[in-house]
Order: C-alpha cells, then structure tokens, then sequence
C-alpha cells in the first residue's frame, strides 16, 4: 500500500513536471547522443507494425527538434532545409490524448485538439494503433499565400519537397532511437484538416507515424 501510495505520488509529480496546463514542456533535446550516422542510414526503414507502448518524453523530444527544431536558434534556422527559407511547415504531433502543434522556439507541444485523432492521421489500421502520428502541414500564410483560392500546385509541390527533407529527418532519428516508423501519403487530408480544426491555409502534406516495433 505505501509503495503503490509512493508510486502514484512519483507518477503526480513526473506528469505535473511535463505538462503545462494543456501543453506539453519537453525536456531539452539530447543533441550530443544517438547513434553514428552511417548506422542510422543503414537502419532506416519503413515498418507497418507497431506496438501501442508510449514513447518517453526524451524520446518525442528528440524526435521533434530532429525534425523540424533550430539548429541555429539565433538567425531562426532548422534541422531541415526550406524553399527560399520561408519555413512554411509545420509540424504537429497526434498522440492518443490531443493533436498538438510543436513550438520550436520553446520546444514544447502546444494542444490544439484535445482528444484522440490517431483513426484520421491515415486510411492505414496501424495509424490508430501506433502511440505517434507526426503530421506535416504547410502553413501557406507563411509562404505569403493570403487566400486559399491562390495556392497553386507548385506551392503544394514545393511543400512536399520540405516535407520530404524532415520526414528524412524523421527517419533518422527514430532509428536512432530504435524506433520504427513510416511516412505515409494516404491520408483523407482533408477529413483530417476539418479534425484538427485547420485553417483553409493549412494544407497537410504527410504523415508519419511512429512507435515501438510490435
Ligand atoms: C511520399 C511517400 C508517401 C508514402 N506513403 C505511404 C503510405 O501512404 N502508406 C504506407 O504504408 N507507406 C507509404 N510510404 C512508404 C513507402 O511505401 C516506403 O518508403 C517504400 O516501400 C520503401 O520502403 P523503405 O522506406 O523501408 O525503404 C510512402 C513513402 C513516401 C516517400
């Protein structure tokens, strides 16, 4: 009884530590860690089958900054690479209690959707199955689009070619983190837009779903 009292307490405190109010503070990703970089080539891989235990918070946090995070915070640049440096995408993170968007600037998961949306990151039954969905979406505001009916196929184009760089990013890191994953294009993105409760300007590209290896 005193151990499961003691448990429960550490539990309290370990989840207080790590929310705030609805969002979620990361800790500070682990920059210097990781496996060599010709081995996470060599491991990187889709896979379809995941098991439904959590990540760690390190892990998400990780994760996140390999994605999309600044690499060099002072000029406001990243670990991807983006079309005339516009930085138009972003990354939001679907888990099983809420869609949140990740901040780079505090490196947190900002809640935008309380509730679980894992069934409409994909058509795919392990999507809803999986602890992660990354989802990446193209904020066209940021790339200087201002009415939804001017976004033409070489911005959506121009979008996945960003994507595909921090999907990469993605890739890398979950090996890295002996994690599996897969990027994944068959999405009822507009379904999945409405769910998110997403502006007509935000235009989801991808998603990538992650977790433990069945
Ligand atoms: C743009 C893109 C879209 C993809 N969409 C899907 C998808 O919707 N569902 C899926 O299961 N895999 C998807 N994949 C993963 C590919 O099927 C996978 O990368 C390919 O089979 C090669 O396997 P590998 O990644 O293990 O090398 C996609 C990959 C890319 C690059």
């Amino acid at each position: 009884m005193k151990n499961l009292k003691l448990f429960l307490l550490l539990t309290f405190i370990g989840i207080a530590g790590i929310t705030n109010g609805q969002n979620i503070d990361l800790p500070a990703p682990d920059k210097s860690g990781g496996i060599p970089l010709m081995q996470a080539l060599n491991e990187r891989s889709s896979s379809r089958e995941f098991s439904s235990r959590e990540l760690s918070k390190q892990q998400l946090s990780n994760l996140c900054w390999a994605a999309w995070g600044y690499n060099r915070k002072d000029i406001k640049k990243r670990t991807a690479p983006s079309s005339m440096n516009k930085q138009e995408m972003e990354l939001y993170v679907v888990l099983q209690e809420g869609a949140y968007l990740y901040n780079a600037e505090d490196h947190k998961l900002e809640l935008i959707k309380e509730g679980d949306l894992r069934a409409f990151c994909g058509k795919q039954d392990f999507v809803a199955q999986a602890p992660v969905n990354f989802i990446y979406v193209a904020n066209m505001k940021k790339a200087d689009v201002d009415d939804p009916k001017n976004i033409t196929p070489e911005h959506i184009a121009t979008s996945h070619a960003n994507t595909g760089f921090i999907a990469q990013n993605t890739y890398l890191a979950c090996a890295s983190e002996g994690l599996v994953c897969v990027v994944r294009a068959w999405i009822d993105k507009e379904a999945l837009e409405q769910k998110m409760g997403l502006s007509p300007l935000h235009k989801v590209i991808l998603g990538h779903t992650i977790g433990y290896s069945k």
